[in-house]
């Protein structure tokens, strides 16, 4: 059993335990900042979708990044991330994953009390060594706005001082995702960050649209 598997098998361990199975919350991948326990319990199938697609990627970015590294992950919902790091051989030397939703923290924490989480990018510590940054259907949710993504880049910069490589899986051709991704990239260049290397592909997603991966290193410029 890979480390996935594993996390699948505690998702579903821990609805039943705490009796998540019956909710009316149609989860379609939005989740709103204040989504409750019992809505947030609805991510569980899709989580693993992405984490699949995650998975899809890790070859491609392996060459890309030091052989240890921190973890950063914007958005990081369950943090499923981790599982698929490991069972592709990445070491990290730490795992931070950031939510604005304490309801899927608690899920993260749950599912395994490894890595810290926080629910403010400004708790983040600063890391001499390069980080690996995930941002993983993030840029389509409703509840992203231009604040938050000013406070992602300066966060970012204070944060990695050796330079980090951001990986970002979305879905393509979902406009808000595009429009919102078009902004970060604004927000990269006002705060004077160098992209030296941009890959960008497609790939056939777990469900019935293509994803685009985007997989950029970056540093301080200044
Ligand atoms: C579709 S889920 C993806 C979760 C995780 N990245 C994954 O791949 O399983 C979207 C996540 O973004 C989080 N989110 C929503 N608004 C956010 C914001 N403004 N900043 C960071 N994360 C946000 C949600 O709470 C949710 O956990």
């Amino acid at each position: 059993m890979n480390n996935l598997h594993f996390f699948e098998n505690r998702i579903k361990t821990i609805k039943a335990h705490f009796q998540h199975e019956f909710t009316g919350y149609q989860n379609r991948g939005q989740i709103a900042k204040e989504a409750n326990i019992h809505e947030a319990s609805t991510y569980g199938p899709l989580g693993i979708a992405h984490a699949k697609e995650f998975q899809q990627t890790i070859d491609k970015l392996k060459p890309n990044i030091p052989s240890t590294i921190h973890v950063i992950d914007i958005g990081c919902g369950y943090a499923l991330a981790r599982a698929v790091l490991k069972d592709s051989g990445v070491n990290y030397k730490s795992y931070n994953g950031f939510d604005p939703n304490e309801s899927m923290l608690w899920f993260a924490k749950q599912i395994d009390g490894e890595g810290k989480f926080f629910s403010s990018l400004d708790q983040l510590p600063v890391f001499r060594d390069h980080v690996l940054v995930i941002i993983n259907h993030v840029f389509g949710q409703n509840s992203v706005s231009q604040a938050d993504m000013c406070s992602w880049v300066s966060n970012l910069k204070r944060s990695c001082n050796a330079g980090f490589t951001l990986m970002s899986i979305e879905i393509d051709g979902f406009l808000p995702a595009a429009r919102n991704f078009t902004l970060f990239r604004r927000f990269i260049k006002s705060m004077n960050l160098c992209v030296q290397n941009e890959v960008e592909y497609r790939i056939q997603g777990e469900h019935k649209n293509y994803k685009i991966i985007r997989q950029w290193n970056l540093r301080s410029a200044a």
